[in-house]
């Protein structure tokens, strides 16, 4: 009796989510596309497409050999698959909360390249929420190295 209470004990944490210990909840869907993460996780974590809208990504997929200074360019198929998964799961596209929120923070007439420039984005980490000092520092650098401040983030998980 005593070995089996353990047993189902046992078996019952290990059914439970990291995040779920963690307190936290999955934000937005990880990327499913095998080639998305690794074409787009080269030089930076794969953002999850849901957090930019669909136009955004149609833009930026257009002109990878302009990329932020960099050239992220692709062969055809790649980009094209690449693009055709970004558009589907976009924001405002992706079922979910964060989904909406990211769609209804950008301005209708705006097509923004980067996630850091969507009003949600802004909203999250204002000055009040995260000290503007964090971005430039050492061990972050960016306002886009999202993962240096969510540790869970390519898993979808954003709030530690
Ligand atoms: C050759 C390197 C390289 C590759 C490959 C690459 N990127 Fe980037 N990307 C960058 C650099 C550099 C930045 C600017 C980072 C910064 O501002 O800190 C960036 C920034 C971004 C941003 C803006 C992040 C923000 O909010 O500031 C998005 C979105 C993005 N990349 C998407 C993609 C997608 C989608 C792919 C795959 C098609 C991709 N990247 C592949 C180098 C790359
Ligand atoms: C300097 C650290 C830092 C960086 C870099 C950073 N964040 Fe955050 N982020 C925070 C903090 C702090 C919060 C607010 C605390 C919270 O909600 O858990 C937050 C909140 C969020 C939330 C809202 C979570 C919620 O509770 O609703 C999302 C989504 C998010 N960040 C996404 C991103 C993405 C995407 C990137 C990269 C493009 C990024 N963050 C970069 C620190 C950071």
């Amino acid at each position: 009796m005593k070995t089996r209470t353990f047993a189902a004990l046992l078996l019952a944490a290990l059914l439970l989510p990291a995040a779920a210990l963690a307190g936290g909840g999955r934000k937005v869907a990880p990327i499913a596309d095998p080639v998305v993460a690794k074409e787009c996780g080269a030089c930076h974590m794969a953002f999850q497409p849901e957090f930019l809208p669909a136009r955004s990504w149609e833009k930026l997929m257009a002109d990878l050999a302009n990329h932020f200074g960099d050239d992220a360019s692709l062969a055809p198929a790649a980009r094209e698959r690449i693009r055709a998964y970004l558009v589907a799961n976009a924001a405002g596209v992706a079922p979910g909360k964060e989904s909406r929120k990211v769609a209804d923070s950008v301005p209708a007439n705006a097509t923004p390249l980067r996630i850091t420039e969507t009003g949600r984005w802004a909203r999250k980490h204002r000055p009040g929420e995260v000290n503007p000092v964090a971005f430039a520092s050492a061990k972050v650098k960016s306002k886009a190295n999202c993962a240096a401040c969510h540790t869970g983030a390519a898993d979808g998980y954003y709030e530690d």
